[in-house]
C-alpha cells in the first residue's frame, strides 16, 4: 500500500520504517527541511536501537523516501497517517492540538481521491470529530475516512513492539476503512497480533486510559515501596507475590524513581484535562499526578538523610540520566529535576550516561558531564544509579575505586544489597 507520514518524530519515523520494512510504500514528510535532508543521508535524529539499520535498509530498496512536499506526498498515497506531537498546552494541562489541525486543514487541500487519515498522534476523545468536520470544509463526506489508530511504542523498544505488538486498535466508524486497516496489519495479525475494531473514539480513549493505567501500576508500587521502607519489607517480594496473580500483572511493577518520558506525564494530564470538560472528576489518575510530581522530593529527601544533611561540597555522581534506559530521550526524567535541586543545596554533581552529554544541564552551575563510568564515580560521595541501563548492571564496584568508598543510592534495585555491602560500600536502594 501506498502510505504517507506525516511528522518524522518518533512515533511517524517508527511506524513509518516498520510499515516500509513489511512491503509498503511509505513517504515520510516533515516540514523540517534540515532533518529530511539528513534522514536521507541516513543520520537519524533519535535514539533507537535498531533503527539506523532499518533505515538505511528501507531507504536503500526505495520502499521509504523522505520528503518535504506535503501536498504531493498526500496526492500519492491511500492511508495518510498524522503523526505530529500533541504536547502539554503551555501553563495548562490538556493537549495542545494545533499542529493537529493545521495537518488537517493541509491534508483537506489535497484530497484528489479516497484516502484514510489516521491519527496516531496520541488526541484527546473528539479529535477525530474535529479533524471530519475540517476536512468536510472542502472534501465530500463520500472522499475519505478519518479514523484512530493509536500507537503503544515504548522508547528504546519500539521495533520490537511494532513487529509484536500484544494489540492492535482500529478505531474506525466506517467498515471499508476498517477492512483496508486490517490488510495493512495482516503481517502482524498472521504473527499472532490481537486486531481489535472500535469506534474512533474509544480507539482515542483506549490510547489514554492505557498509558494512564501503567502510570497508576508504576505509582502505586512506588508508594507500596515506600511503606516497605519503614516496615523493613523488599519490595520486589511485593511486586512478585502480587505480580503472579494473573489479574494483576507483574510487569510495570518496578518500583523507582518518578515516571517519565514523553507520554506518561504529558497523557495523565491530558486525560484529567479532557475529563474534567466532560465534567467527570478522574480522581485516581490526579492523585497518581500529584504523588508522581511528590516522588522526587521524596527521593531527594532520601539522599539528603543519606548524607546526613550535609550537601554542600559533596560530590554526587549519576549513573544515567534519561528517564529510562535505551533512549537519549531527557523528557520529564526526574534527574531534571533532582540534579538542580542537589546543586542548589551545593552539591558538585558529575554524571555518565551511555547516550553522552545532555544540554538540559550545560547552564547549570557545577554539573559535569564526565565520558565514562570509572572516572565519573573518582573521588565521588554518594553514587546515585538513576537510570537502569545494561551498562551499570554489573560494575565491579570494589575493582573500580582504590581506596575511599563512596555511598551508593540504587534508584532502579539494580543490585543485590548484601553483594554490595560485602564489597565495602554503603548501599541504600528502594523499597528495602
Ligand atoms: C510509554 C508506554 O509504555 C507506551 O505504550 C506508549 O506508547 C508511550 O509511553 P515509554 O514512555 O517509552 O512508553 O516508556 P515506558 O517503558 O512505558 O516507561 C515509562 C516510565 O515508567 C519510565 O520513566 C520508566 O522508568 C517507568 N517505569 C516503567 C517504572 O518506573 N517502573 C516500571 O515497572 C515500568
Amino acid at each position: 500500500m501506498k502510505l504517507c507520514m506525516i511528522g518524522t518524530g518518533y512515533v511517524g519515523l517508527v511506524s513509518g520504517v516498520c510499515f516500509a520494512d513489511l512491503g509498503n510504500d511509505v513517504i515520510c514528510v516533515d516540514k523540517d527541511l534540515k532533518k529530511i535532508d539528513s534522514l536521507k543521508k541516513g543520520n537519524i535524529p533519535i535514539y533507537e536501537p535498531g533503527l539506523t539499520e532499518l533505515v538505511i535498509k528501507n531507504f536503500k530498496n526505495k520502499r521509504l523516501k523522505f520528503s518535504n512536499n506535503l501536498k504531493k506526498s498526500i496526492k500519492d498515497s491511500d492511508i495518510i497517517f498524522v503523526c505530529v506531537g500533541t504536547p502539554t498546552k503551555k501553563g495548562g494541562s490538556s493537549a495542545d492540538l494545533s499542529q493537529i489541525y493545521q495537518v488537517a486543514k493541509e491534508i483537506s487541500l489535497s484530497i484528489n481521491k479516497f484516502k484514510i487519515i489516521v491519527t496516531k498522534s496520541t488526541v484527546p476523545v473528539t479529535t477525530g470529530d474535529e479533524i471530519e468536520k475540517i476536512l468536510l470544509k472542502r472534501n465530500n463526506k463520500n472522499k475519505f475516512a478519518v479514523i484512530s489508530n493509536p500507537e503503544f511504542l515504548r522508547e528504546g523498544e519500539a521495533i520490537r513492539d511494532f513487529t509484536y505488538p500484544d494489540r492492535i486498535v482500529v478505531g474506525a466508524n466506517d467498515k471499508k476503512s476498517n477492512r483496508i486497516m486490517n490488510t495493512l496489519y495482516t503481517p502482524l495479525i498472521s504473527k499472532g497480533a490481537q486486531y481489535i475494531n472500535t469506534s474512533r473514539k474509544a480507539a482515542e480513549l483506549i490510547k489514554y486510559a492505557s498509558n494512564a493505567f501503567l502510570a497508576t501500576k508504576i505509582t502505586f508500587i512506588n508508594e507500596i515501596a515506600n511503606l516497605c521502607e519503614k516496615t523493613g519489607i523488599d519490595v520486589e517480594d511485593i511486586s512478585i507475590g502480587m505480580g503472579l496473580d494473573k489479574r494483576i500483572g507483574g510487569r510495570f511493577l518496578r518500583a523507582g524513581p518518578a515516571y517519565g518520558g514523553s507520554c506518561f506525564p504529558k497523557d495523565t494530564k491530558a486525560i484529567t484535562s479532557t475529563a474534567d470538560k466532560f465534567k467527570t472528576d478522574l480522581s485516581v489518575i490526579k492523585s497518581v499526578i500529584k504523588s508522581n510530581k511528590n516522588r522526587s522530593n521524596l527521593l531527594l529527601g532520601r539522599v539528603f538523610k543519606i548524607l546526613k544533611n550535609k550537601i554542600r561540597n559533596k560530590r554526587i555522581t549519576f549513573l544515567g540520566v534519561t528517564f529510562k534506559a535505551n533512549t537519549d530521550d531527557m523528557r520529564d526524567s526526574s534527574s531534571l529535576s533532582m540534579i538542580p535541586a542537589l546543586v542548589k543545596k551545593g552539591a558538585k554533581i558529575k554524571y555518565y550516561d551511555p547516550t553522552g552529554f545532555k544540554k538540559e544541564f550545560s547552564k547549570t552551575k557545577n554539573v559535569s558531564y564526565i565520558d565514562n563510568i570509572k572516572d565519573s564515580v573518582k573521588g565521588s560521595d554518594l553514587v546515585i544509579i538513576h537510570t537502569e541501563w545494561n551498562d551499570f548492571k554489573s560494575i565491579n564496584f570494589r575493582n573500580l575505586v582504590k581506596g575511599k568508598k563512596f555511598i551508593i543510592y540504587d534508584m532502579r534495585n539494580i543490585y543485590s544489597p548484601s553483594k554490595i555491602i560485602n564489597q565495602g560500600f554503603k548501599y541504600y536502594c528502594i523499597g528495602k
